[in-house]
């Protein structure tokens, strides 16, 4: 009896959305999903946190009772999508979408087509403007003020092949103030990037 309870149990709990969270960095945006999960914000679970480099998020998930795993993108090379395909297919933890929270490798053109509309990255600009190779962190920033933009934002999209192409979710728009420095800018983006995260993933997870 107490058997078919627990099966039943996990039925229902495998029924939720399960999202893989890849991080490289500190994990901000990794602490909001886990704040708005926490809170019933947000309906879904975190299957892993994967990242390819020693990072704060790895601690953030440990610290909330996460799964995290930490895949070398030094070690590992043009091997790296392929390492965690295999921990994404290992049903052990089911996982229907990926969200990209800072995170800095680049998958695999196979990787991205088998999660083809499952993947989305945030990226700190208001894409098309300041995206591609070499735009992140305080690149993209740098890049604004030394453009005179008077508005800057955050982008949530859907990953292709491309880098930062994929087609674009939602955005929110942020000002450039004329004393901004590249750091004064980036938190002010950044914290609305931990609210677009969480309206990005509803929008993915209740389609
Ligand atoms: C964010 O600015 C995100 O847009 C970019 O990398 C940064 C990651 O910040 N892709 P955090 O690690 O979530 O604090």
């Amino acid at each position: 009896m107490s058997k078919i309870i627990e099966n039943s149990k996990n039925d229902t709990e495998n029924k939720k959305t399960r999202i893989a969270v890849f991080v490289s960095g500190s994990g901000s945006n990794l602490q909001s999903i886990i704040d708005n999960i926490e809170n019933g914000t947000l309906n879904c679970e975190i299957s892993y946190v994967i990242a390819d480099r020693e990072c704060f998020g790895l601690e953030r998930a440990e610290k909330h009772g996460i799964k995290s795993i930490m895949l070398d993108k030094k070690l590992f090379g043009n091997k790296l999508s392929d390492e965690i395909s295999a921990i994404l297919e290992n049903n052990i933890e089911k996982t229907d979408y990926i969200v990209l929270a800072g995170y800095l490798s680049i998958l695999s053109e196979s990787f991205i087509s088998k999660w083809n509309r499952k993947i989305i990255n945030i990226h700190p600009s208001l894409l098309p403007k300041f995206g591609g190779k070499g735009m992140y962190g305080m690149n993209v920033h740098r890049a604004v003020i030394e453009a005179k933009e008077t508005e800057s934002g955050c982008t949530i999209h859907f990953v292709d092949t491309g880098v930062d192409t994929g087609e674009i979710i939602l955005q929110i728009k942020v000002p450039v103030l004329s004393n901004d420095t590249p750091e004064i800018l980036q938190k002010r983006v950044l914290e609305k990037e931990h609210i677009l995260l969480i309206k990005g993933i509803k929008k993915l997870i209740e389609n």
